[in-house]
């Protein structure tokens, strides 16, 4: 534990680094707040539109934005959908925020496919867009994609549940698992699961896996709302139906706090722990791995992801195009949305003090 104390501390060292290192890239306050030809007023209003809290990445960007966009002069206004009654109030936070003048929306959407009226009010008023994480759809008004490789999140993930299941039942040739993906409205959840199929299905077709309850459709798997206590629920019920005397080697969970869920309710049903995946590095589930329960997460460290959200404001401001690493993969139906993608990390017991320390903010993702 005492090596996971120290590389947290390490990541508030580099965050700090991070951000400064960006906040230097602004304009010195007190200098001309005119816009350049195509820009905008170095203290502008930049508007930043958050899903409900279901993981600590979304509860840490928020402050991250506060602070980091203040520090380089602007001023943010930063929003959360409430958790009741979510898309409605997320679509009048950009309405809010298109009539102050933001001059650039960031939105990390509850629903990516019901937001393309507002985010085209904002194209019309002159504010870029940019999804932040998950895709949002069917709307040419999408400007810039910045998120980690959510593709590349899910086919870790997969990857990982192979790794831990060999690793773990050394002396089978076949394993019993279940599948989970996220919530239905949010569009990393489908890409999540695609790009664990995407490893997985190969090796359910050739018998190596086998998914007990026969769920392997999406749409089977979903987890609404991101809620812990629907994964644990749907779990709950798979071990009752299909798990009296038949033995559960593995669960693919798309995140962390589904992970936990699954546990315990593995835990409260009295049977020995499978191989679960996760996401995000919370810290409950970073205890749990230490502990030998949950087998992996994948860490996307939130402070590169805004920092580089902030950079391409600044370049925005300057009007400059902000740099893109990708212009293939994520295609919203209308448009494939150019995308700047960071590379997200697997870590497991063994590799987690490395990756911590190593952490390497800003890489771009490499294919
Ligand atoms: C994020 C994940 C997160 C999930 C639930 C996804 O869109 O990419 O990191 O676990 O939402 O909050």
């Amino acid at each position: 534990m005492k090596k996971i104390v120290i590389a947290t501390t390490a990541f508030a060292a580099i965050a700090a680094l991070t951000l400064a290192g960006c906040a230097s890239r602004a304009p010195e306050s007190g200098t001309d707040s005119t816009a350049g030809a195509s820009g905008f007023a170095a203290d502008a209003t930049i508007g930043v539109a958050l899903p409900d809290k279901t993981s600590e990445n979304w509860v840490l960007a928020g402050q991250l934005f506060t602070d980091g966009l203040t520090e380089a002069g602007f001023k943010p206004d930063v929003q959360y959908a409430p958790a009741t009654g979510t898309v409605p109030e997320q679509q009048n936070q950009i309405n809010s925020m298109v009539t102050n003048g933001a001059k650039v929306i960031i939105i990390g959407a509850k629903d990516g496919s019901q937001l393309s009226t507002q985010v085209e009010a904002a194209n019309a008023a002159g504010a870029t867009v940019i999804a932040y994480d998950r895709l949002i759809l069917n709307t040419d008004a999408v400007d810039y994609y910045l998120a980690f490789d959510n593709f590349k999140v899910g086919e870790l993930q997969g990857q990982a549940l192979l790794d831990g299941l060999k690793a773990k039942f050394a002396d089978k040739a076949a394993y019993n698992i279940e599948l989970f993906s996220g919530s239905p409205d949010d569009n990393n959840a489908g890409v999540f699961f695609a790009g664990a199929m995407s490893v997985l299905q190969p090796k359910i077709d050739d018998g190596t896996l086998v998914v007990v309850s026969g769920q392997t459709a999406v749409a089977q798997t979903a987890t609404q709302g991101w809620l812990a206590q629907n994964a644990q629920s749907r779990m709950d019920t798979l071990l009752a139906a299909n798990y009296q005397g038949v033995e559960l080697d593995g669960v693919l969970s798309p995140n962390d706090t589904l992970a936990r869920a699954i546990i315990e309710s593995v835990k409260s049903a009295g049977k020995p722990l499978p191989v679960v995946t996760g996401q995000d590095s919370e810290v409950e589930s970073v205890k749990s791995i230490m502990a030998g329960e949950q087998y992996m997460t994948i860490y996307k460290d939130t402070r590169a992801l805004v920092a580089q959200a902030i950079v391409m404001v600044q370049d925005l401001q300057k009007g400059n195009a902000p740099e893109t690493n990708d212009t293939e993969s994520y295609d919203n139906g209308v448009k494939v949305v150019p995308s700047y993608l960071l590379a997200p990390l697997v870590v497991t017991k063994d590799t987690a003090a490395e990756v911590y320390a190593g952490n390497t903010s800003l890489e771009p993702l490499t294919k």
